[in-house]
């Protein structure tokens, strides 16, 4: 009976049933399946070479492996929560078709160094998958930046109008911002492409293992310098899930914004169909549920984030089981990036941006302040006294239900006799964006050179 478990050996006594579903993580694990069968073929083919097992059963344990790995792919494998997890379901199902030779792939490993390498395979390649979505999403900022270079809207501070920008200029701060997300993962890869596989259960093995090769056979950089961290650090877990906890943020602060600016108060924005849902009850609800449900996942990666720290703070060197804790947050928090920026992409790109609408509310709101003070500042009143005459100015203006611009020259010169006819040049809403031609701001040369800049370094990931 016991020796029905791979480890059943020093067993007199079954697993309690309760405990087995308990501990088995295969309902979970299996997605890993293609990475373990790579570590095993490239694990049996080093024992093949290094004579620690003979060249002919090294052939039949690849030639198995790759029948087994063709099965699962088709679908025709049944895993066993009794076989615990997918390292010891698949080693079952391949000693059951190859035979003894089977139990000869686990010489010189462990599933500690097993676990760890399945893991960095897995991740390495999602990391690049979720890249590739940044990438996605980077295209379509692009192209509206681009499309909205000269759309004229309102910036906020407090979610107060501030300062006038263009729809294009606040695309290119996402894109910066979804840049960095892109290269904090490129980081992440850097420390995370190391081989575990060798470190054993913790103290590597005394067979003459050849770890540099099964490195090289699996595109790693290197190995893992030091066996017992090699099989107990999860630090390149924590690094991917805050780097796409940083993703989610900057995904839920936009949505918010898709949410405030589809609102009809602003209706700076008008969402696509395809993208939007009803109301059950009010006929006329167009709600922004994408990007509500993407601002909402966001706090299950940032607890993600936590759970993982948490789950390693206070274990002893090496592996303990808790760490098995790791894979279904690792695996949600890579499912939610994916799926959020899958779909937040192209609910941007078929967006309609509703321009006139977006320059007609950049108006109101004394948006044009900080340009008449900076026209007085310009003419010789030291900034700060220039501030002052501007905001009683608006204070003078409010009272009166206008705007800076309403007010006639005469008006303006009982405040400040600097002011001349040419400042209402100065301060209409078009003018203000012009005027900011830094590099970094919102005039057209400046968005022109940003998008410009954006094309090369898209480029250059491709
Ligand atoms: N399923 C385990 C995990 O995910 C694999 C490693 C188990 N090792 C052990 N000694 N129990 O962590």
């Amino acid at each position: 009976m016991t020796e029905s478990k791979l480890w059943g050996g020093r067993f007199a006594k079954s697993t309690d049933k309760l405990v087995e579903d308990f501990h088995s993580s295969i309902s979970f694990d299996q997605i890993l399946y293609r990475y373990d069968i790579a570590g095993s073929i490239a694990h049996a083919t080093m024992l093949g070479r290094q004579g620690i097992i003979t060249a002919d059963e090294a052939k039949r344990l690849v030639q198995g492996l790759q029948e087994v790995l063709a099965d699962i792919d088709a679908g025709r494998v049944e895993f066993e929560v009794g076989a615990e997890d997918i390292h010891m379901n698949i080693e079952k199902i391949l000693t059951e078709r190859v035979g003894d030779v089977g139990k000869k792939l686990h010489t010189a490993r462990s599933r500690n160094d097993q676990v760890a390498l399945d893991i960095r395979l897995y991740l390495r390649d999602e990391t690049g998958e979720v890249q590739k979505l940044l990438l996605r999403l980077q295209r379509v900022l692009l192209d509206l930046a681009a499309a909205h270079k000269a759309s004229v809207m309102a910036g906020y501070t407090h979610l107060q109008k501030a300062q006038p920008i263009t729809f294009g200029h606040h695309m290119l701060a996402y894109f910066q911002m979804f840049r960095r997300d892109y290269e904090r993962l490129a980081d992440c890869k850097k420390r995370l492409n190391r081989l575990p596989l060798g470190s054993g259960a913790l103290a590597t093995t005394t067979f003459p293992i050849d770890r540099e090769f099964v490195a090289r056979e699996l595109g790693f950089d290197g190995i893992c310098e030091n066996s017992l961290d090699g099989v107990s650090d999860r630090d390149f877990i924590v690094e991917f899930i805050d780097a796409a906890a940083l993703i989610m943020v900057h995904l839920s602060r936009f949505a918010e914004e898709i949410v405030l600016w589809s609102s009809n108060e602003f209706g700076y924005i008008t969402l696509d169909d395809a993208y939007s849902t009803g109301s059950s009850i009010m006929p006329q609800k167009k709600n922004p549920d994408v990007a509500e449900l993407v601002r909402g996942k966001s706090g299950r990666v940032f607890g993600h984030l936590l759970g993982t720290l948490t789950m390693l703070k206070g274990l002893p060197l090496a592996y303990n089981k808790d760490m098995q804790e790791d894979k279904e947050a690792l695996f949600d928090t890579v499912n939610t990036v994916k799926k959020s920026l899958l779909v937040f992409a192209p609910m941007l790109a078929t967006m309609r941006v509703n321009v006139e609408k977006m320059f007609e509310r950049a108006k109101g709101g004394f948006i044009n302040a900080t340009d008449a003070a900076d026209y007085l500042a310009a003419r010789g009143v030291p900034f700060r006294e220039a501030h002052a005459v501007i905001g009683h100015l608006v204070k003078y203006a409010e009272d009166k239900g206008a705007g800076l611009e309403d007010l006639s020259l005469e008006e303006l010169q009982r405040f400040s006799p600097v002011f001349a006819a040419d400042v209402f040049e100065h301060i209409k809403i078009a003018n203000c964006v012009a005027a900011r031609n830094i590099p970094g701001g919102p005039a057209l040369p400046a968005v022109e050179a940003a998008i410009a800049s954006g094309e090369k370094w898209l480029a250059a990931q491709a």
